[in-house]
C-alpha cells in the first residue's frame, strides 16, 4: 500500500485547509515550508516540520515523497519543477501555471523524472456540479440547450497577492479555471469558441467580474458569469433543457427540477389581456401546470481527490484530473483574455 508523505510549500490559507481536512489512511503532511514566519508557528502543534526560507531543506527532506505546492500562482512553475527535479511527486493547486507553455513545461519535466503530477481541480467533487453532471449524463431533463454557471459573492475586494496581476491574481486565473474545468468536463466535445467579457470593478490591476459564453460543437452554449459584489445572486447552477429546467441553488446542492404538464397544448390559441401585456408565448403560466421534482442524489466527497492519487502511486488508477484537461482548461483561459482584449469572440475548436 503506497504512502503519500507530504510537504506543503506555501503554508497560508490553501496549505492549512489541505491539513486540516485531508484525514485519509495512507496520507500523512510531514513538512511545512513558507517565508512567512508567522505562518508556520502552528507547525509543531501539527506534528509538522517547519522549513523557514530554506527552500534547499524542504526539497531535500527524504521523508517528503509528495509536495503539495500552494504559493501564490506566479510561483507555482518554481516549486513544481524544483520538487520534480528533487524526484518528489506532485500536487499543484490550481491554476496550475499561468500559461499553457509553463504547464507544459512542468508536466514534462514531472514526466522526465518519473514522477506524478496533477492539478487540484477539486471542484470536481463538489455537490452542485455532481449533480449538473448527474443530470447532463442522464440526460434527466431532454435534451440541454443551455447551461448557465454562476458564482456571486458578496464580498467586493479579494485579498493579498489575489490583487495583483504579477502574481497571477484576478478571478477568471482564481475561479474561471474551477468553472472553465466544470464546464469542460460537463459536455463533451469540442468547444468551437469563447466570448468573454473582463471587469474590474474594485480593482485596478486585475478582473473581478466576468460573462464567458462557450459554444461547444454539439450546439450546448454554456455561460459563466462572476462577480465579487452581487448582493442577490443567481443560482449556482441553471440547466435548460428540452424536458425541464434544473435549478441547483447553492453549493449545499440544494434545488429542484421544474416541469410542466402540457403547457404549450393548454395556452390559449390567440393573445388574451394578461398581466405581461399583449403576449401569448410570455404571458403568466396558468395555475397548476407547473411541478417540481427533487435533484437527484450525488456522492460529493473532496477527500476522494486524496483516495484516488494514492491509487494512482500504486498504479490501480489513473489520476483523476488529467494533464491534457488541465492544459486544455489553461487554453481557454488564453482565449477569454484574448477575447476580452478584442472585445469579440474567438475560435477555439481549432486548438488542441
Ligand atoms: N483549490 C481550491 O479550492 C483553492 C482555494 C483557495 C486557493 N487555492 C490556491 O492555493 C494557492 C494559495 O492560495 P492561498 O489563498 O492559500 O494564498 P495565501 O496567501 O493564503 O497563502 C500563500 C502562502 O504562500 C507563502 N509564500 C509566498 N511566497 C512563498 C515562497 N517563495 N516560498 C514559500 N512560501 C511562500 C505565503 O507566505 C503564504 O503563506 C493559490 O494557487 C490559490 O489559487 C486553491
Amino acid at each position: 500500500m503506497a504512502e503519500m508523505r507530504i510537504g506543503v510549500i506555501g503554508f497560508g490559507g490553501m496549505g492549512h485547509y489541505h491539513v486540516d481536512t485531508v484525514k485519509v489512511p495512507g496520507v500523512r503532511f510531514v513538512a511545512a515550508s513558507d517565508i512567512d514566519p508567522a505562518q508556520l508557528e502552528d507547525a509543531g502543534s501539527l506534528n509538522l516540520r517547519a522549513y523557514c526560507k530554506d527552500e534547499e531543506g524542504f526539497f531535500s527532506d527524504p521523508e517528503i515523497n509528495t509536495v503539495l505546492v500552494s504559493v501564490p500562482n506566479h510561483l507555482h512553475k518554481k516549486y513544481a519543477l524544483m520538487a520534480a527535479k528533487a524526484g518528489k511527486n506532485v500536487i499543484c493547486e490550481k491554476p496550475a501555471a499561468l500559461s499553457p507553455e509553463d504547464l507544459a513545461e512542468m508536466v514534462d519535466c514531472a514526466n522526465a523524472n518519473n514522477v506524478l503530477f496533477e492539478v487540484h481541480q477539486n471542484r470536481r467533487l463538489d455537490k452542485d456540479f455532481k449533480i449538473a453532471k448527474k443530470v447532463y449524463d442522464e440526460g434527466l431533463i431532454g435534451d440541454i440547450f443551455n447551461i448557465e454557471s454562476n458564482i456571486h459573492m458578496p464580498n467586493g475586494r479579494m485579498h493579498n497577492w489575489h490583487q495583483f496581476k504579477n502574481c497571477g491574481g484576478g478571478m477568471l486565473y482564481d475561479w474561471g479555471i474551477h468553472c472553465i474545468d466544470q464546464a469542460l468536463q460537463l459536455v463533451p466535445g469540442k468547444l468551437d469558441s469563447v466570448y468573454c467579457d473582463l471587469k474590474s470593478v474594485f480593482h485596478t490591476d486585475v478582473d473581478d467580474c466576468y460573462k464567458i459564453i462557450m459554444k461547444f460543437e454539439k450546439g450546448d452554449t454554456v455561460s459563466l458569469n462572476l462577480s465579487t459584489y452581487v448582493l442577490k445572486p443567481y443560482p449556482r447552477w441553471m440547466l435548460c433543457g428540452s424536458k425541464g429546467t434544473c435549478v441547483i441553488q447553492g453549493f449545499d446542492g440544494s434545488g429542484s427540477i421544474y416541469r410542466t404538464t402540457g403547457l404549450v397544448e393548454k395556452l390559449p390559441p390567440r393573445i388574451e389581456p394578461n398581466p405581461a401585456g399583449p403576449t401569448r408565448s410570455f404571458r403568466p403560466m396558468p395555475p397548476g401546470l407547473l411541478y417540481q421534482e427533487p435533484l437527484p442524489e450525488a456522492r460529493a466527497d473532496h477527500l476522494d481527490f486524496y483516495r484516488n492519487y494514492l491509487r494512482a502511486m500504486s498504479g490501480k488508477a489513473e489520476l483523476m484530473v488529467k494533464n491534457e484537461e488541465a492544459l486544455r482548461a489553461l487554453r481557454v483561459i488564453m482565449a477569454c483574455f484574448e477575447s476580452a482584449d478584442a472585445k469579440r469572440s474567438v475560435r477555439f475548436a481549432d486548438r488542441p
